[in-house]
Formats: structure tokens, C-alpha cells, sequence
């Protein structure tokens, strides 16, 4: 299972680096504005920084909604880094675009994906990851992990190789039920990575040692 950070801001990305874990980045417009990174220049030169800070793939997102936009900001993404993944929304046009660049060879992450036929369509296309959005399904009272679950039975039926990228993960648990379902990928907040670290007997037993070792020292 791959781990990605969900976030455009540079510290974090830094600190899951440096945990020794980290697979890649995904950002999106709003993590990017997150970060106050605004204009085409500056949030071209973050995607830089942040290819040159850790090793694995990382998620650009376009901007245009029409086949021949998605596909000019898709190629300059694309020459920026040979990490670049060119992320689309799960549109008309995002799939012709996604076939588009699945036939160049340049690495897709359909995003915005909130049913099980929209990742049929995107694993048709060729696209290298798929994005369903749990939390958010979770916010409108629908069952996020259930589509996690559909879209892996129905990508193992037909051995599609498009990757599930568990997305919008907000908390520890969503990662451990992700697993549990068989996600290739998830993305989340760094709190969330890192809650997987935590246990109170691991703290309790750990004190327990130390005080034991400095008894007999
Ligand atoms: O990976 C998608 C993610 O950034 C959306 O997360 O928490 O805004 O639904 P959220």
C-alpha cells in the first residue's frame, strides 16, 4: 500500500519525507491557496519545490474544464518533472483527456470521483490512479469505504491496473479501513499518518523500561 501526503504545505511534506514512509504528494487548488500560493508562476514553482523534496509521485492538478485546456496544462505540468502525475476532474472532457495522456504514456489521477461507474470509466481510460473521495460521501451521510469497496471488486473482475487512490481521508481509521479493503493508495492530512503511530500501552510499556532501566543503572 502506498502513502501519500495530501497537502501543499512544504513542512509537512518535509516531516513525512523524512519518516522514511512517504510514496508521493497530492495537492489540489484549494491545498494550494491553503498555503497562500496563488498565480500560474508561483503554484508552477511549488510543484517544483515539492518534486525536488521528496521522491514518488506528485499530483497537479489542471485547471480548464475543456479537452484542449485540460490537455495544454496537462503537458506543461507534465514537462515540469518526470514525478508529475496530471490530475483531471471527473468530467466528459477530464476522460478524453485522461485517454489522451494514458496513450502518450504520461502518468493520470482522475479526481472527484464519487461513484463506482465513474471509476469504471476512469480505469477504461487508462488512468494510472483513481480518486474517490470518502470523506466527503461521509459528509452527505453516504458510506465512503463502501465505494473503496465496489470500485476494488470491480477493477479485480477485470484486472484493470488503474491504481484506487483513497482520497479526501480525513482520520487514522479511514487508512487502516481503506487498507482493510484492499486500497492501493491512500492520501491523507499528516494527522492521519501519524495517528497510525499511536497507541497508550506502547507509551505505558515504554515508560515502564525506561524507569526499570534506570532501577538497576
Ligand atoms: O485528496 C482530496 C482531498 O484533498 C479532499 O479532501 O478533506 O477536502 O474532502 P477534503
Amino acid at each position: 500500500m502506498k502513502f501519500f501526503i495530501d497537502t501543499a504545505n512544504l513542512e509537512q511534506i518535509k516531516e513525512a519525507q523524512a519518516l522514511g514512509i512517504l510514496d508521493g504528494v497530492t495537492t489540489n487548488p484549494s491545498l494550494m491557496a491553503k498555503e497562500g500560493i496563488t498565480g500560474v508562476h508561483n503554484i508552477i514553482k511549488h510543484y517544483k519545490t515539492i518534486c525536488d523534496l521528496v521522491i514518488g509521485d506528485v499530483s497537479a492538478e489542471v485547471i480548464a474544464t475543456d479537452f484542449e485546456g485540460m490537455v495544454k496544462q496537462g503537458e506543461e505540468l507534465a514537462a515540469l518533472n518526470p514525478q508529475i502525475v496530471v490530475k483531471l476532474p471527473m468530467l466528459k472532457e477530464g476522460i478524453k483527456a485522461c485517454k489522451y495522456f494514458s496513450d502518450k504514456g504520461i502518468k493520470t489521477n482522475m479526481t472527484l470521483v464519487f461513484s463506482a461507474g465513474q471509476a469504471l470509466l476512469a480505469a477504461k481510460a487508462g488512468a494510472t490512479y483513481v480518486s474517490p473521495f470518502i470523506g466527503r460521501l461521509d459528509d452527505i451521510s453516504t458510506d465512503g469505504l463502501h465505494l473503496i469497496a465496489e470500485i476494488r471488486q470491480i477493477y479485480d473482475n477485470y484486472n484493470f491496473q488503474t491504481e484506487i487512490l483513497a482520497a479526501s481521508v480525513r482520520h487514522t481509521m479511514h487508512i487502516i479501513d481503506c487498507a482493510k479493503l484492499g486500497a492501493d493508495v491512500i492520501t491523507g492530512p499528516l494527522k492521519a499518518i501519524e495517528g497510525l503511530l499511536s497507541h497508550p500501552l506502547t507509551d505505558i510499556g515504554l515508560a515502564k523500561f525506561l524507569a526499570d532501566f534506570k532501577k538497576g543503572n
